[in-house]
């Protein structure tokens, strides 16, 4: 299959959209990282979503909405859905809502795996909106990266991975927040944080009260007792180091320590807004360079779980878990 590789002008995001209202899938930037879309209502397309990435069926999508009336004729409006809705959309935000039944148009089953709730957002960038509008569908969009791989926040990182997998990649630049939507669960009594992510915590926790936190999100989707690796390079990844082995490339964050191989900073300043926007390309330049230097293994130095903090630890944290294969 081809590829097309399309700019980010109203004229191509148009025949993007064609693409999608046909049942192709096609890779599109968000604010968060670059998603996989397909029309959420067409089963097939759907299917072609978790074909090109490998994903296993039963890992739900989330919805991609471009505004609040269309979201909540799918799902189930409660007063804090809105509240929060209000506030954070467009933008990292997922919510999981209860499906609303008898709508006109159905969202696929295999979009949702099947679960009576579906996981709800509206990003903010302009190509994502343009795209959902043109298409006139809302569009299922999972990481646009194969499954259990590090997510891509550019458009080269698509490629790499999924040219001749995917209809087309719409080149947006690099992604504005550098990890993915947090997934706040609204379908049960407590707010359920499901996935640390783009809107922090501390901005969510004033509206919602206390939040329960679920991690990791695959133990509670996947059969328990199997593991939580994730966005996993293929060399192994050591957290908190303040020692790096000469055979080991560095992650570092604030003030670096001594090192003299390869190495990147996510935030010399220790900005965590800086180090989210650098982490996943990051990592993927440490694990392709360290292995063609023949390095061991990434030792990535403390990260403050405090704002967007907390998502950088949780991507590291699954990078660095035992692997399932
Ligand atoms: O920032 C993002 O959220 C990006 C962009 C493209 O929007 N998307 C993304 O999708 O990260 P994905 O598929 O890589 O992660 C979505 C997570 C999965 O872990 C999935 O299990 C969970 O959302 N999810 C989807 N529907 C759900 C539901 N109804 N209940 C619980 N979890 C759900
Ligand atoms: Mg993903």
């Amino acid at each position: 299959m081809m590829t097309s590789l399309f700019s980010d002008s109203i004229s191509e995001i148009k025949q993007a959209a064609t693409i999608i209202k046909q049942g192709g899938v096609v890779a599109f930037g968000t604010e968060t990282v670059y998603g996989l879309g397909a029309d959420a209502t067409n089963s097939q397309a759907v299917q072609r979503i978790y074909q090109a990435k490998g994903r296993p069926s039963f890992n739900p999508l989330i919805i991609h909405f471009s505004d609040l009336d269309h979201v909540f004729q799918f799902v189930i409006k409660t007063e804090l859905a809105h509240e929060l809705a209000l506030k954070f959309w467009p933008g990292a935000l997922t919510l999981v809502l209860q499906q609303k039944k008898n709508t006109n148009t159905q969202i696929s089953p295999i979009a949702t795996a099947n679960l009576s709730t579906m996981a709800v957002r509206i990003p903010s960038t302009k190509v994502a909106r343009q795209l959902i509008k043109f298409s006139q569908k809302p569009i299922a969009a999972p990481s646009a990266n194969s499954s259990g791989k590090i997510s891509p926040s550019t458009a080269q990182h698509v490629f790499q991975e999924l040219n001749h997998k995917i209809d087309a990649i719409i080149d947006s630049g690099p992604c504005q927040v550098g990890v993915e939507s947090t997934i706040l669960d609204l379908s049960n009594n407590v707010p359920t944080l499901l996935r640390p992510g783009g809107v922090t915590l501390e901005d969510l926790i004033p509206i919602c009260g206390p939040i329960i936190s679920n991690q990791p999100i695959e133990t509670k989707i996947i059969a328990p007792g199997q593991l939580s690796s994730h966005y996993a390079p293929h060399l192994p990844v050591r957290l908190n180091c303040h020692e790096i082995f000469p055979d080991e490339a560095l992650l570092a964050f604030g003030p670096p320590i001594e090192h003299t191989g390869l190495s990147k900073n996510l935030s010399n300043t220790a900005n965590l807004e800086e180090a989210a926007q650098n982490l996943f390309a990051y990592l993927r330049f440490l694990d392709v360079q360290g292995r063609e230097l023949g390095l061991k293994g990434i030792a990535v130095m403390p990260i403050p779980k405090t704002g967007l903090g907390l998502a950088i630890c949780d991507r590291l944290t699954r990078a660095a878990a035992p692997r399932l294969a």
